[in-house]
């Protein structure tokens, strides 16, 4: 896990095919150490620290649990606490949590706020979720896809809704993995048009196939995995009703589905909006694996932080 020691993880752009798969391994392995209520001490003593300048559920538990599982701690940081909502330079804030950290987690709304963090930090910064991207719960749902579907090599991922965080991280990480991507959108809620170039620059020397698409049919048919994610994102809510009808057609519900292999998973990275982009049949129905996706949030970004901050001598012989 040389590799990623030390660096920041806040896309796909600089993680290479070896280092995405040795992380997912890394994570079915301490995965299987905790079920048999074993714990790496991979991190012990060290402190992670959790900016969020949006609500979470998911990221902010498994972040916490995950740290004290491999020995370290991790600290609550709302940002409307800290003093950077009152005007103080992300820059300053970064030079001064590297005096004190090992390791910080951002959520916040502009890509871009991230990576000046990065650029001033010492410290390894992994991104929690930006408006542009969502890396750790793809991690995850890598992790997921691998343990229904047996691989990830030519796995076929339709993403149907807002081309958001999620769809441009599905984007950068699929051709990297060898899989599918299709993307299906209204028009004017296209992902980034520089994600889907570099998603189809990877997809033509992994020979793996990018489709982005107005059409949801044509994304369903004959995928193994359907993944859909809210169509008002965390910043979004002033535009609501608008995208409410314009999102319209784009639902994931049961004729959607039939369309998929028969044998197909349904995917969601939640919270979810039962009756807007996912049916109820759909989310609670036996195709859906939401849940297993949620729990592995914690054993896939026990892997991130283990191979971003551990020390070098920390990892023995069966990690
Ligand atoms: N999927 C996800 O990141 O959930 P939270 O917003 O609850 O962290
Ligand atoms: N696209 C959603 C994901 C939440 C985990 C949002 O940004 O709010």
């Amino acid at each position: 896990h040389q590799s990623l020691c030390g660096r920041d993880f806040l896309h796909f752009s600089d993680v290479g095919t070896s280092e995405l798969e040795r992380l997912i391994r890394l994570a079915q392995v301490l995965k299987e150490a905790q079920k048999s209520n074993f714990t790496h001490r991979l991190l012990a003593g060290k402190t992670l620290g959790l900016i969020f300048d949006k609500s979470s559920t998911r990221t902010r538990v498994s972040f916490e649990v995950g740290m004290l599982q491999l020995g370290g701690h991790a600290l609550f940081l709302p940002g409307n606490q800290l003093q950077t909502g009152r005007g103080e330079p992300i820059s300053d804030t970064a030079q001064v949590m590297s005096r004190y950290l090992d390791g910080v987690m951002i959520r916040t709304f502009r890509q871009s706020d991230v990576e000046t963090f990065a650029e001033y930090a010492s410290i390894p910064v992994i991104n929690g979720l930006t408006d542009e991207f969502h890396p750790c719960q793809l991690m995850a749902d890598a992790l997921t896809i691998l343990e229904h579907m047996g691989g990830l090599q030519g796995v076929t991922v339709a993403y149907v809704g807002d081309g958001n965080n999620m769809a441009n991280s599905w984007l950068q990480l699929a051709p990297k993995l060898g899989m599918n991507i299709r993307v299906a959108t209204p028009p004017g809620y296209q992902p980034l048009a520089h994600v889907v170039e570099e998603a189809k620059f990877h997809a033509v020397h992994n020979h793996t196939q990018v489709l982005v698409t107005t059409d949801p049919l044509r994304a369903v048919e004959g995928a193994d995995v359907i993944y859909t994610d809210t169509w008002v994102s965390m910043g979004d809510e002033a535009e609501s009703e608008v995208r409410l009808s314009r999102f319209e057609g784009y639902q994931v519900n049961e004729d959607l589905c039939a369309l998929a292999k028969p044998d197909y998973i349904f995917m969601h990275c939640l919270p979810a909006h039962r009756g807007e982009e996912v049916s109820e049949s759909v989310i609670d129905g036996d195709h859906s694996v939401i849940f297993d996706q949620a729990e592995n949030r914690l054993h896939a970004q026990k892997a991130i932080l283990a191979a971003l901050l551990a020390d070098a001598g920390a990892f023995g012989e069966d990690l």
